[in-house]
């Protein structure tokens, strides 16, 4: 196998979607390793169940920092001296700067749960729900400097339920970002997605 790529993840919460990552990582044939998980907010529960893994954490407070740009600086500092090749957004809710998303682009991804491009930002479900939707689901994409947006490397449709409630439909949305996210990760570290035009071609199809 050719080398495993180097993957940082950043969070700022549970981390959910960085366990499911960790999980595919372990696969030895898997095309990408976690080396470094960076948290915004110390108290992320995402560090301990990096931590117990034993993966490298850092804790990097943008609170801390006197411009968006400082704090990037030192996250992107981090980022490099651990010899990251891929940033994996999974629940990291600061917005980056144009520099800081130039600098990786094309490798880093991000997680949302809707199908972008509909439904960008917060309070997802609640919105899919009130607009009546009857299909929603999750994207992953390459980060640009918009919000959720970005060419979008893989998707999963789930079914809006008709008594379902934001919490509901949240959940099993999130049970579908468990699996797209270690697929999609893997097909951009084994480089059989890549960006053309400011879409995904796919070599092979995911697994
Ligand atoms: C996920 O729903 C993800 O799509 C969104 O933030 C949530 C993070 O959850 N960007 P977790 O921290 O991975 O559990």
């Amino acid at each position: 196998m050719t080398e495993r790529k180097r993957v940082g993840v950043l969070i700022s919460g549970r981390g959910s979607n960085m366990s499911a990552l960790i999980e595919a990582c372990k696969k030895p044939s898997y095309p990408a390793e976690i080396i470094l998980v960076i948290s915004n907010r110390s108290e992320a529960a995402g560090l301990d169940i990096a931590a117990v893994a034993g993966i490298a954490t850092r804790v990097i407070d943008h609170r801390k920092y006197p411009s968006r740009e400082a704090f990037e600086a030192d996250l992107d500092a981090a980022l490099r001296a651990a010899k990251v090749d891929i940033i994996c957004m999974a629940g990291f809710m600061r917005l980056l700067t144009k520099g800081f998303v130039e600098a990786w682009r094309d490798r880093q991804l991000n997680i949302h749960p809707s199908l972008l491009p509909a439904f960008k930002g917060l309070d997802t479900h609640e919105r899919v729900i009130a607009a009546g939707m009857k299909i929603s689901g999750c994207t992953v994409h390459f980060v640009r400097t918009e919000m959720d947006a970005g060419p979008i490397i893989a998707q999963a449709k789930i079914p809006v339920l008709p008594e379902d409630s934001p919490g509901d439909l949240a959940a099993r949305v999130l049970e579908a970002e468990h699996k797209l996210y270690p697929q999609a990760l893997k097909l951009v570290a084994s480089g059989s997605a890549r960006v053309e035009g400011e879409r995904v071609i796919h070599d092979r199809s995911p697994d």
